[in-house]
């Protein structure tokens, strides 16, 4: 009787370490960390940022609009002082142009010089890697022959959705965040716009965070119950880190989506987007290739969670808003409908302003749309957002997202010009530029290719 008691209470406790084991290897871990030993104790603050542009050969602002530095320039000077690793997380990898491609477009031969850079990795002695959700992609193939670690995150059964992060990170001390993918219609033909921030180690641990969550996923065809502790934020919207860019004060931390994928202390893309929307005093202005509040494909519901807070930006604190969307041949008819709509909000309505304009890039006589505002970001009197995602319902929902937030306190006197300032620029820039239309006048005209925006 006593030996039978004693079975169970073994069998219970092997049940247990079982039990244990396995959790713990369902948990996302990362090996091989630390070889460099920088500790969000000891890590840099005093950072430097550049903001970066891709402007497409046909587009041309008035001599004296503000310039950045080219994306290309700014992923080589990443890819200049690499010593350790580089890692990149990247919605496309389309970077070899055809031949066909490259000859009527001869900026998207940057594409392919870009990815010989990256082949030439290995011989610096620099480990390349990459997370990516394009399971059959030949140029991760190609890249994985060149001694590129690639680890395929299958986002259909995770999430049903895609992997649309976007950013570099290097030697976990620089990184890349923007809206340029690792295609060769970033470095040509569309209008991109990121940060490439130098020297700053603490942020860049925390972006690298985000990368290894990815990373940790290859081939998983389940969410893991609990994340590794190596996974949680450092820093988040209600405690941001403190640091300088180009010595002058500054907070930031970094979002991520979506819901399934928020580690411990993470805050979520919308999140930051909202905390982005209500501390604007003065105005907001955001630019974004697609804006649509709609849930689900056949049948749509209203997704009020970006609308909503920009509802009760215009009405209850009178902030002044503008939206800046791309006119282009996959803009959803009831985009203008939504814009209509929050508009109409405004009228009779003293203090409250709501304006809206479509970034129209120029038609090629083949069909095709060149020059696209691919710009996702938002930036107030006080903040800018960058993103990977455009704000339509389903991206939050479903894919993968990182976000970046950079505010710069108030009543700071005496500085240098700020990223929020310089951001606040390029969309001045874009917004009184001859590529625009403006929203009121727009009448949607459909077409097999293409749509026309008439002026009314
Ligand atoms: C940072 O701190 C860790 C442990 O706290 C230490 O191992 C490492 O050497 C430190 N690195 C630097 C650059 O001070
Ligand atoms: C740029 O130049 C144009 C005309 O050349 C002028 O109208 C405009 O005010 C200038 N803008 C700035 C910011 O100096
Ligand atoms: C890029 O494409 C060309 C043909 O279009 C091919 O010859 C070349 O091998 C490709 N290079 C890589 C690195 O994929
Ligand atoms: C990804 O997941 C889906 C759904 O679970 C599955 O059908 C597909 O085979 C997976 N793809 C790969 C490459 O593992
Ligand atoms: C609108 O703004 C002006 C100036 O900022 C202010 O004087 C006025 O009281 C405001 N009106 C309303 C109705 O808030
Ligand atoms: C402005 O930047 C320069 C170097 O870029 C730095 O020496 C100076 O201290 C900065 N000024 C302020 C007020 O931050
Ligand atoms: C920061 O300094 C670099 C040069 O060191 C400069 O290129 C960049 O424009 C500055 N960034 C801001 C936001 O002023």
């Amino acid at each position: 009787m006593k030996s039978q008691q004693k079975c169970i209470v073994i069998f219970a406790l092997v049940c247990c370490f079982a039990v244990l084991v396995a959790l713990i290897f369902s948990a996302v871990d990362i090996w091989g960390e630390d070889e460099d030993g920088i500790t969000e104790d000891n890590c840099s603050r005093n950072c430097r940022v550049v903001l970066v542009e891709n402007i497409p050969e046909d587009i041309s602002f008035l001599d004296n609009a503000t310039s950045h530095l080219p994306l290309s320039a700014g992923l080589y000077s990443l890819l200049d002082k690499a010593i350790r690793a580089v890692e990149i997380v990247s919605p496309l990898w389309l970077l070899n142009s055809s031949d066909y491609e490259s000859s009527f477009q001869p900026a998207a031969r940057q594409g392919r010089a870009l990815l010989s850079r990256l082949q030439g990795l290995k011989a610096k002695g620099v480990q390349l890697k990459i997370s990516s959700g394009m399971i059959d992609s030949t140029e991760l193939k190609i890249l994985a022959k060149h001694y590129a670690e690639v680890h395929y995150v299958n986002m259909t059964a995770l999430t049903k959705g895609n992997l649309h992060s976007s950013f570099w990170v290097v030697d976990r001390k620089h990184f890349y965040f923007g809206s340029a993918s690792m295609d060769w219609r970033s470095l040509a033909t569309r209008k991109e716009l990121g940060v490439v921030v130098y020297d700053c180690s603490c942020l860049a641990l925390d972006l690298h965070r985000v990368f290894s969550l990815y990373w940790g996923l290859q081939y998983k065809d389940f969410i893991p119950s609990f994340w590794s502790k190596r996974l949680f934020a450092l820093y988040n919207r209600d405690e941001p880190l403190e640091l300088t860019f180009n010595s002058t004060k500054a907070q930031a931390y970094i979002s991520s989506s979506p819901d399934v994928f928020i580690p411990k202390d993470r805050s979520t893309d919308l999140e930051a987007i909202s905390r982005v929307i209500q501390e604007a005093r003065h105005f907001i202005y955001i630019s974004i290739t697609d804006y649509l509040p709609l849930l689900g494909s056949r049948t749509h519901r209203y997704w009020s969670r970006i609308d909503g807070l920009i509802r009760e930006a215009l009405i209850l604190r009178k902030v002044r808003v503008r939206l800046l969307i791309s006119f282009w041949e996959k803009t959803h008819p009831l985009t203008f409908n939504f814009i209509w709509s929050l508009r109409s909000l405004c009228m009779e309505q003293a203090n409250c302003s709501l304006e809206a304009k479509f970034f129209n890039p120029r038609m090629q006589r083949d069909g095709t749309v060149q020059g696209i505002n691919h710009n996702r970001f938002m930036v107030t009197d006080r903040a800018i957002y960058l993103g990977n995602l455009d704000w339509v319902g389903n991206e939050f929902t479903f894919n993968a997202g990182a976000g970046l937030v950079i505010s710069q306190p108030e009543g700071i006197e005496e500085r240098n010009s700020t990223v929020v300032e310089q951001l606040q620029a390029a969309f001045e820039r874009d917004w009184f530029s001859s590529y625009t239309l403006p929203g009121n006048g727009c009448k949607w005209m459909h077409h097999s290719t293409a749509g026309w925006c008439i002026l009314k």
